[in-house]
């Protein structure tokens, strides 16, 4: 098994069409999924009163969610810590500015400041013995009351293992599915706010998307988010 910072050190060059390619199946492109689930996050804190000013991005990568964090969120500050120092250097060229920076988390230790932490597709790929000290590390990095939005791919969508299977950075994943991910975040000790899983028509069937927000509780989606707060 290839440790995880070596793995995506050498898809810092080409991620988008590694993962575009296993993706195009459904249609769509790695942004169309990425403003979609920021877009998704930031209509639901919208509805709940949270102006996040301060983000992290957990295994950020080379900053795919970066465009769409800004976009839809008054961010003062956005952090992106990912373990692949290629990935870190990819996104830092493309998108560090004076409010948005990347580390390597080695070198990024959590103070427990962030209003929000965004972390997409990256549990499955760290080893299950490791991810109570991601967890850790999060939860640290919050503040108290500060939101956690984790994003995963749903196993139990047939959809979501044919494209995990045709992508080549996925060989290694160790899904998580629904019920296990909220136990691990419940041990970490995250209070639930809600689950929704979003993704289920492809671009063929767009015409029935509007379908899915009516939808987003029953566990049929290509990915699900769980909604977590940091206790006060
Ligand atoms: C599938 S990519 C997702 C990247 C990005 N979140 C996105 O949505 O495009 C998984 C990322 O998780 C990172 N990663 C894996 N294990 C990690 C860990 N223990 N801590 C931080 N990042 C990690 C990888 O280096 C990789 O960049």
């Amino acid at each position: 098994m290839t440790p995880t910072d070596e793995l995506f050190n050498q898809y810092a060059g080409n991620y988008d069409a590694v993962l575009g390619s296993a993706l195009s199946a459904t249609g769509e492109d790695v942004s169309f999924y990425a403003q979609n689930r920021v877009a998704f996050l930031a209509g639901l804190l919208r509805r709940m009163n949270e102006t996040p000013v301060s983000a992290l991005d957990f295994g950020c990568g080379v900053g795919t969610a970066t465009d769409y964090l800004l976009q839809c969120f008054d961010l003062k500050r956005l952090a992106g810590v990912d373990v692949s120092e290629d990935s870190i250097q990819s996104a830092s060229l493309q998108f560090a500015n004076d409010r948005v920076s990347f580390f390597e988390i080695r070198n990024y230790l959590p103070d427990a400041s962030f209003d929000l932490v965004y972390c997409n597709g990256v549990f499955h790929h760290i080893p299950v013995a490791q991810r109570a000290e991601s967890l850790r590390y999060i939860y640290e990095s919050l503040r108290p009351g500060g939101i956690f939005a984790l994003w995963e791919n749903n196993p139990w969508n047939p959809g979501t293992r044919y494209v995990m299977d045709r992508c080549e950075f996925d060989r290694d994943a160790n899904t998580l599915s629904p019920p296990a991910a909220k136990r691990m975040v419940r041990q970490a000790g995250f209070e639930s706010i809600r689950t929704d899983f979003l993704f289920i028509f492809p671009h063929a069937l767009r015409g029935l998307r509007w379908i899915e927000a009516l939808l987003t509780r029953l566990p049929i989606g290509g990915q699900y988010q769980l909604l977590l707060r940091k206790p006060s």
